[in-house]
């Protein structure tokens, strides 16, 4: 990554960090810290820089406080797709919606683009700094439950594997609270499942 490369993206984490400490709530703010010292934890810095993980880290939840009217307006705003399980639950709409406003307002690069976008729900597209993103979200120490301290330290010895216990707590949270899962989440499932399987034949 280029030394401007990585200038624009210290500007615009600053930037974030400071729009995060006027739109979110302190519980918040604390989870985003937990996130950025997690991940930082996950890589070294020679592969992803300290930069590209406050921006993940701040970026990927600026407007998880807002509204669920806002976030519906936002997303009409970006011309995002909105399924029927968003527009009843316009908070699974923070990720897709601050992608979109990084994008449009800071021209941020396509790989920390696609971790914000589908850090609610995985995807077959995140790539592996959305990998990281999941499994920080979920895995970072404020989090009280019993999955998240296992996945905190399996995340340590296969990342890949630990993407699939992401996915299964947030699908079981999903079905307890007798939420519709959204296709995406099944389709990342199905798809790392496959992987999974194969590397072990
Ligand atoms: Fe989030
Ligand atoms: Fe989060």
């Amino acid at each position: 990554m280029s030394r401007m490369c990585e200038l624009h993206i210290q500007s615009v984490a600053d930037r974030v960090k400071d729009i995060c400490h006027t739109l979110c709530t302190p519980a918040r703010i604390e989870h985003m810290l937990g996130v950025e010292s997690l991940a930082r934890k996950l890589v070294p810095r020679t592969e992803v820089p300290d930069e590209t993980i406050r921006l993940l880290s701040w970026g990927h939840d600026m407007f998880r406080d807002l509204s669920g009217s806002r976030l519906l307006a936002m997303a009409r705003h970006y011309g995002i797709d909105v399924n029927e399980t968003e527009e009843t639950y316009p908070t699974l709409l923070h990720g897709k919606v601050a992608a979109n406003y990084l994008v449009f307002c800071y021209d941020i690069d396509d790989e920390v683009r696609k971790a914000i976008h589908w850090h609610v729900t995985g995807s077959t597209e995140m790539g592996e700094l959305g990998e990281l993103l999941l499994i920080a979200d979920m895995g970072e120490e404020g989090r009280p439950f019993e999955a998240a301290s296992r996945i905190r330290l399996k995340a340590f010895v296969d990342k890949k594997k630990t993407v699939l216990d992401v996915l299964r707590s947030k699908m079981l949270w999903s079905l307890r609270e007798n939420r519709p899962l959204q296709s995406e989440i099944v389709l990342c499932w199905n798809n790392y499942l496959r992987r999974d399987l194969s590397d072990a034949d």
